[in-house]
């Protein structure tokens, strides 16, 4: 018999500091009519060192939150798959961190995968997988970034667009006589559009030197125009991909949630797909763009919100750096 895999819980975690874009207003040459206008932001939520609200932090309390609703404790959880371009350090990975914050005694296997905002929907498929072939039972996939450290705050083109933030998704198998499931999905990457989105500094490659931090060049670089376009098309080839494996309608779709970048990227490709707005989950404007958080973080909100029930067909749509690319339908 075939494993389903099912969304069993959701859970999220904001930093408590929320910058509004007139507060960016008093640093930077821009204005909140600008930033609402071209990106639909208003406001984005930025980690405090102080109060320990680095991604593991973040992921420690989503996931007690989705624990909770699940009915699991955190020893049922046998697999963590923690998708970050902003991990609490280097070695150990964010995974092995949080997995002693939960105080798991289990050895559950612990990876970090470094998808950029395509983070969320790899993970899911992973868990799917790791499920379907019975390799997993509880999977607990997190998206969790604190990319405040990695922007230019003096850089008006790429600081407005970002804020930090965490959601977690538990998967497990589907109880008998319950239909959630994972319809269908595609993963991919471009690697030739790597350059429109990147940070050259700080890898191997070119470690940091007093010099880089100096120019301001170990910060994100992004290409916005390309990324943009490109985004727009991705999504929406995505999500005729899915729909097509599945074998349903573009109306059977109850929810989309998607990638969280810019209000004009997710209108546009609805409009491409000819879906109505209401139908599309967007709380970019709190959040601003936080990478591999914010479908979860959508995810999570509309579920408390009353709009994604069970039963629903969602689809889950994103794209980032890399260029990654990936879209999931699920039965809720
Ligand atoms: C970044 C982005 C919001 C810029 O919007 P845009 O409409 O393309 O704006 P432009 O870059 O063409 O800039 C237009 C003007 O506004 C200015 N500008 C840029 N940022 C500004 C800001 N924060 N406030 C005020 N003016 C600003 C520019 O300097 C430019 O001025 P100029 O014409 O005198 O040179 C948009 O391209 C975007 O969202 N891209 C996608 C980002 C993305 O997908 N990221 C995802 C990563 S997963």
């Amino acid at each position: 018999m075939t494993i389903k895999t099912k969304l069993l819980a959701t859970g999220m975690f904001v930093p408590e500091n929320k910058v509004t874009n007139d507060d960016l207003a008093k640093t930077i040459d821009t204005s909140d009519e600008w930033i609402v206008e071209r990106t639909g932001i208003k406001s984005r939520h930025i980690s405090d060192p102080k109060k320990a609200e680095f991604p593991t932090d973040m992921a420690y309390k989503a996931t007690l939150q989705a624990l909770d609703k699940a009915g699991l404790e955190p020893n049922d959880i046998d697999m963590i798959i923690f998708a970050t371009v902003t991990p609490d350090v280097k070695i150990p990975n964010s995974a092995s961190i949080l997995q002693t914050k939960l105080g798991i005694t289990n050895q559950c296997a612990c990876m970090d995968i470094a998808v950029a905002c395509s983070g969320f929907v790899y993970g899911a498929n992973m868990a799917n997988s790791f499920i379907q072939t019975g390799m997993a039972k509880n999977v607990l996939v997190v998206g969790s970034e604190m990319l405040s450290t990695e922007v230019d705050w003096e850089d008006r083109r790429i600081c407005i667009l970002f804020g930090d933030g965490c959601g977690v998704g538990v998967f497990g198998p589907t109880p008998e006589g319950e239909s959630s499931e994972v319809l269908s999905s595609c993963l991919g990457t471009d690697g030739t559009g790597r350059d429109f989105f990147n940070q050259y500094h700080g890898g191997a490659v070119s470690p940091l030197t007093p010099e880089i931090i100096m120019k301001r060049e170990h910060f994100m670089q992004m290409k916005g125009t390309e990324m943009f376009k490109v985004a727009t098309r991705t999504l929406a080839s995505n999500a005729k991909k899915v729909i097509e494996l599945a074998g349903i309608k573009l109306e059977d779709v109850d929810w989309v949630v998607p990638h969280q970048a810019n209000i004009r990227i997710i209108e546009t490709t609805a409009k491409l797909l000819r879906v109505p707005m209401d139908k599309v989950i967007v709380n970019i404007d709190k959040y601003g763009n936080t990478s591999a958080a914010t479908i979860p973080m959508a995810f999570h909100e509309a579920i408390e919100e009353g709009k994604i029930k069970r039963g629903d067909i969602i689809l889950m749509d994103a794209f980032g750096a890399g260029l990654t690319h990936g879209a999931t339908l699920m039965r809720f």
